[in-house]
C-alpha cells in the first residue's frame, strides 16, 4: 500500500484545517504589523502603569515604636525593616538576608520576636513595636547588662537581632534551659560563631532578672527548670 492518502481522506483533512479560514479573518498586510505591535505595547504599558501605581502608592500608617506614636508614609507592602531604618532612622535593626532566615532584623511586635524583613508595615499598625533602641532607656535591660558582662559580640552585626530574640525568650520563659535557649535562638545566625557566649549571656540575664527572694517565684522557677 502506498503512503499517499486516499482522495476522501485528503478532502476530510482540508475540511478540518482552520488555517485558511483564520488567515481570511485575520488578514494582515506587512504594513499592519507595526500598528498591531503598537496597540499591544500601548495596552501592556497602561496595564503595567496601573499595577505599579497600586504598588507604589504610599499610605499613612500610625505606628507605636518604642513607646512613641509615629505616622509614616509608605507603600503597604514595604517591610517594617525599611520603615524603621530608612524612614524612622532607627538603624540598630540590621538587614542580613532579607528572606527571614538570619534573624538580624528581629524586633518585637506585641512582645513577640518577629522578622521585620518579612513583616509588611500594614501588618504592624496598632501593635506595640520595640526595636533594640527601645529595649531600655538607659541600657539596663538584663539582656543588655549580661551581653556587656559576658562580652558577647565579635563583629556585632547580628547582635541586635540576637538580643531581641533573647529578650522575647526571657519575657516568656524567665529561667530557660539550654534546650529552651537553643530552640528560641535557632533562627538567629551568627557568622562569627558567638553561640556559646550568647547562651551564657542568656543564663546570666535570667539570673539578673530573677526575683531575689520569693519562695513562690523560686518554686515556680524550679518547676519550669525541672523539665
Ligand atoms: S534580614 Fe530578616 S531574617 Fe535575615
Ligand atoms: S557577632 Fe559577628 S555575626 Fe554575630
Amino acid at each position: 500500500m502506498s503512503g499517499k492518502p486516499a482522495a476522501s481522506e485528503r478532502c476530510n483533512r482540508k475540511r478540518r484545517c482552520f488555517a485558511p479560514s483564520l488567515a481570511r479573518i485575520f488578514r494582515f498586510d506587512k504594513g499592519d504589523v507595526p500598528l498591531l505591535s503598537f496597540g499591544i505595547a500601548r495596552y501592556s504599558a497602561q496595564f503595567h502603569a496601573v499595577i505599579f501605581a497600586v504598588q507604589d502608592s504610599n499610605m499613612s500608617y500610625k505606628l507605636t515604636v518604642n513607646g512613641r506614636p509615629a505616622t509614616v508614609d509608605a507603600p503597604a507592602d514595604m517591610p517594617l525593616l525599611w520603615v524603621l531604618r530608612d524612614i524612622m532612622n532607627l538603624r540598630g535593626t540590621k538587614y542580613g538576608c532579607g528572606i527571614g532566615f538570619c534573624g538580624a532584623c528581629t524586633v518585637h511586635i506585641g512582645g513577640r520576636a518577629v522578622r521585620s524583613c518579612q513583616t509588611p508595615v500594614a501588618a504592624a499598625v496598632d501593635a506595640k513595636i520595640t526595636t533594640i533602641e527601645g529595649l531600655s532607656a538607659d541600657g539596663t535591660h538584663p539582656v543588655q547588662v549580661a551581653w556587656q558582662e559576658i562580652d558577647v559580640p565579635q563583629c556585632g552585626y547580628c547582635q541586635a537581632g540576637q538580643m531581641m530574640s533573647a529578650a522575647a525568650l526571657l519575657a516568656k520563659t524567665p529561667k530557660p534551659s539550654d534546650q529552651d535557649i537553643d530552640a528560641a535562638m535557632n533562627g538567629n545566625i551568627c557568622r562569627c560563631g558567638t553561640y556559646i557566649r550568647i547562651r551564657q549571656a542568656i543564663h546570666k540575664a535570667a539570673s539578673l532578672s530573677a526575683p531575689k527572694s520569693s519562695s513562690a517565684a523560686e518554686a515556680a522557677s524550679s518547676d519550669r527548670s525541672g523539665r
